[in-house]
């Protein structure tokens, strides 16, 4: 696991815009797994910045967001595609018909919409990089505390914490549904690379059992400690209860000193040793 801890929130948006970018530099048609939140929104408007600058584009590459609620009708503005529209698609090149996700419709059983979901990603050749946000009690997408660790994407209940704390300041007497339909922690974890990006000292607790609790179906986004490649994008505030934080500090600066030193003096195959 990569742990980079950066001094400020703007800081973690523009690393992981970096990433995005030279992922799209390397993939042009790359699957990209999409999250919603607070969390990816200054990344968003990064994107958008660099998609108007010409410095990356998404013509070619496809999206699955992680979520959505059930319940809730097309085009409401509670949703997360209206989120998404309104925030990141309307202000990049996505084709339309490019972007996905868990929809089911009004006559439609959610639990075929899931599973049609599922093999929409899989068809889609998998997802190349994976956004997560990290909510207080844990979850990754909606896979709240006690979602089976092996689960793929499904209809899940959320926990009042979830709901009450995803109500924006605008929407405080409004009610948000308390199910969804969400990729499931197998499907998180079939993605070739994760970023998870984390802030603020609400998220602190949820940190430490990601890295440094047992895995369990408590604190879902420990399954991450079993995937090969997980970066972690959190500010200062949301590495405060890390108990091995200063090492982790010591290991970002190893490396850059390493890749400081490869591009200085760089590696010539077969000069012996
Ligand atoms: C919601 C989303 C998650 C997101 C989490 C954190 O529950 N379903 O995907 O990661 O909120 O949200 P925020 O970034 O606003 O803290």
């Amino acid at each position: 696991m990569d742990i980079l801890i950066l001094e400020t929130s703007e800081q973690v948006a523009n690393v992981a815009a970096q990433r995005f970018q030279d992922q799209l530099g390397k993939k042009p048609d790359s699957v990209l797994g999409l999250a919603t939140g607070r969390s990816p929104l200054a990344l968003y408007h990064l994107l958008a910045e660099k998609c108007e600058a010409k410095e990356l584009s998404f013509q070619h590459a496809t999206s699955f967001n992680l979520d959505e609620y059930l319940g809730l009708k097309a085009g409401h503005p509670q949703s997360y595609r209206a989120y998404m529209q309104r925030e990141f698609f309307d202000q990049v090149d996505f084709p339309a018909n490019k972007t996905h996700l868990p929809e089911c419709g009004a006559d439609e059983d959610p639990a075929h919409a899931a599973e049609r979901y599922e093999r929409l990603i899989c068809d889609s050749g998998g997802v190349d990089l994976q956004l997560l946000g990290l909510g207080r009690n844990g979850h990754i997408g909606f896979n709240e505390p006690s979602s089976s660790l092996g689960s793929r994407t499904r209809v899940k209940t959320l926990t009042r914490e979830t709901v009450v704390a995803n109500l924006t300041a605008g929407e405080q007497s409004k009610a948000l549904p308390e199910l969804a339909i969400t990729m499931g922690i197998a499907t998180i974890m079939d993605a070739r690379e994760i970023l998870l990006l984390a802030c603020g000292t609400d998220k602190a607790q949820a940190v430490q059992h990601l890295v440094e609790g047992c895995v369990c179906a408590r604190w879902p986004a420990s399954i991450l400690q079993m995937h090969e490649h997980v970066t972690l994008l959190i500010d200062e505030a949301a590495s405060q209860q890390l108990e091995l934080r200063e090492y982790y500090l010591h290991v970002q600066q190893q490396k850059r000193l390493l890749t400081d030193r490869v591009r200085r003096e760089p590696v010539l195959i077969g000069a012996g040793n």
